[in-house]
């Protein structure tokens, strides 16, 4: 079999790895031959290619971004050409399948074109773990270890000069990062997408915390609404796919709350630090394993297909699974935190 690979949306540690699986499983199990299509749909539009044997992937598991490279490029196109182009480029390298390593938006894409009779298999990819269908996505764990040590080494300056500190962490319109980080460094208010809170009660908790003489430490995630806005904080624009673009809500946090508390307050953004470097070995694992399952899923021919994680398990699920609804922090787990917060 032969099975053109491409990352598509943007990076996320861990990549690599899956590439690896694949190609390695691919070769010694199946007999299978790799094209790697270069940034994303972009590449397989354009046909830029670049091989992908098994020389080619030695060493990768602890490489950080991806060798194919990514972009975030809608393959249906504008004028929907998109799939005709692909089905070309498919045959003009005898492929029989397509493996995509994609986040939410990709996976969409991936099961729109799947619709039209494309054979095609999705890896779930981001930093977000905003993907349903599956317990865990790869390179979350390397952001949360990036955030959580953020914020041990934010605390410590905090705490020398008294101030209260805003961490603001990535995850679009999931909290799972500044769920997790705020909890592994024992922020004292987690903020996130999914649970709207007002100003006064964030100022409320900031001084109690600093009335029993510590240094208020807040993690907010970027996609955060205070229960007075009506969107996420985006004064960026749009990006490639023409979503808004997050960040900037940890600023605008801090000013309000040194001005409700008078409490100096300083905000970081960690921004895109918490999607680069290595990947962690949790990562590692959870990539190349679903590098594996995901080759075997084309040996199968179950177009439409992915592979995901559920408890301990590699399992099977649809592009139509994952990408129906978000997977976003539910009200217990942040209830859970939420009864620790000041
Ligand atoms: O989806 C992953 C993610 O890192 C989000 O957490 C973030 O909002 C977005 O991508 C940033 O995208 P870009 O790299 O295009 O700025």
């Amino acid at each position: 079999m032969r099975v053109g690979v491409l990352s598509s949306g943007g990076d996320c540690p861990g990549i690599n790895a899956v590439i690896r699986g694949a190609v390695l499983k691919g070769v010694i199990a199946h007999d299978a031959e790799f094209v790697g299509f270069r940034r994303g749909w972009r590449g397989v539009l354009d046909d830029v290619t670049m091989p992908l044997d098994r020389r080619s992937v030695r060493g990768l598991a602890k490489m950080g971004g991806t060798v194919l490279g990514c972009s975030r490029v809608n393959p249906l196109g504008a004028d929907g050409s998109g799939p005709d182009r692909i089905r070309a480029v498919l045959a003009q390298h005898e492929l029989d399948s397509l493996l995509v390593i994609g986040g939410e938006g990709s996976l969409s894409g991936a099961r729109d074109l799947a619709e039209l009779g494309i054979p095609i298999v999705g890896v779930p990819k981001t930093i977000d773990n905003d993907i349903a269908a599956t317990d865990y996505s790869f390179g979350f764990d390397t952001a949360v270890e990036i955030a959580t040590e953020a914020l041990d080494r934010l605390r410590t300056t905090a705490e020398s000069h008294d101030r209260c500190m805003v961490l603001e962490v990535m995850g679009r319109n999931a909290g799972w990062i500044a769920l997790h980080a705020g909890m592994a460094g024992g922020a004292h208010v987690i903020l996130l997408p999914e649970h709207s809170e007002s100003i006064g009660a964030i100022a409320d908790w900031v001084r109690s915390v600093r009335d029993r003489g510590r240094a208020p430490a807040v993690v907010v995630a970027e996609g955060f609404q205070l229960d007075s806005m009506r969107d996420p904080y985006a004064p960026h624009g749009s990006d490639a796919a023409e979503r808004p673009r997050l960040g900037g809500i940890g600023e605008l946090l801090a000013g309000l709350i040194q001005e409700r508390t008078g409490i100096e307050t300083r905000s970081v953004a960690l921004g895109h630090v918490q999607r680069g470097g290595v990947p962690t070995a949790n990562d590692r694992v959870l990539a190349t394993r679903l590098g594996i399952g995901a080759i075997d899923v084309i040996a199968d021919r179950q177009w439409g297909g992915m592979v995901a994680l559920r408890g301990t398990h590699i399992v099977r699920a649809s592009l139509s699974e994952a990408t129906g609804a978000l997977h976003r922090v539910p009200p217990n787990r942040y209830a859970e935190v939420a009864a620790l917060f000041g």
